[in-house]
């Protein structure tokens, strides 16, 4: 893994947004995964604000909730509509289906998708208990997309953007670990001190389904993008 530690999300977004535009410059980014959440939106801000052009590119988008539809404000289709491709045009945009109740369909038809589009570059986020997409403590290294339960430390962290912590749908279908890390290159961005732990155990400590980003130290190719409060536990 490659570590820079920035000075905060602004740094952070325009170090992403170099790789970006290189990426799309050598034309090796083709396949574009992409992840939601609060971390990646001053990297999303960064690439709305440039010239960047993605209309050849495919996203492929990491998680969805499942039971609300992409007209919820808080579903994952609302929120990359929002923040990135309502701006920036991309040449298709793959995300699961939350509304899709047969799930072993919905997960085959997504496993499909990353099987026709495999992916370039993977932008990740952390969760506090080192969940990555939605892949959450116990996961399998040797998952692919599935329907998860999520964790009562997930429902209250994501509980800030619901009306109420009841409002925070349970289940959400996400890209398994597998299928993370089959991308080429992955970038993942981490700030602020409650992703401390997380990041020290991605990195330093022995790989572990406990904490699922922790499988990411054995991919090749990984920039990890984090502010000095987020790299505060790490020794080496
Ligand atoms: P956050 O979520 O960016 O809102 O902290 C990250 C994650 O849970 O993966």
């Amino acid at each position: 893994m490659k570590i820079h530690i920035v000075k905060d999300n602004i740094e952070g977004a325009e170090l992403g947004y170099s790789i970006i535009k290189e990426a799309l410059e050598n034309k090796s980014l083709n396949v574009f995964g992409l992840a939601t959440g609060s971390t990646p939106i001053s990297f999303y801000d960064r690439l709305t604000a440039s010239d960047l052009d993605f209309t050849d590119v495919v996203s492929v988008n990491l998680d969805e909730y499942i039971g609300i539809g992409a007209d919820h404000d808080q579903s994952y289709h609302y929120f990359m509509n929002e923040h990135l491709f309502a701006k920036k045009p991309f040449k298709v945009n793959h995300l699961p289906n939350g509304l899709e109740t047969d799930a072993q369909k919905e997960c085959d038809r997504y496993d499909a998708i990353i099987a026709s589009n495999p992916i370039d570059i993977q932008i990740l986020g952390i969760g506090e208990n080192g969940h990555i997409g939605f892949n959450e403590p116990g996961a399998s290294f040797d998952s692919t997309t599935e329907k998860v339960s999520l964790t009562e430390s997930t429902i209250q962290a994501n509980s800030r953007n619901f009306d109420s912590i009841d409002d925070v749908p349970r289940f959400a279908y996400s890209m398994g670990i597998k299928s993370i890390m089959s991308a080429k290159k992955i970038i993942l961005f981490a700030y602020g001190e409650k992703k401390a732990d997380a990041i020290k155990g991605m990195i330093e400590d022995t790989p572990t389904t406990d904490l699922p980003a922790s499988a990411l130290q054995n991919h090749q190719d990984v920039i990890v993008i984090v502010d000095e409060a987020a790299a505060s536990k790490l020794t080496k």
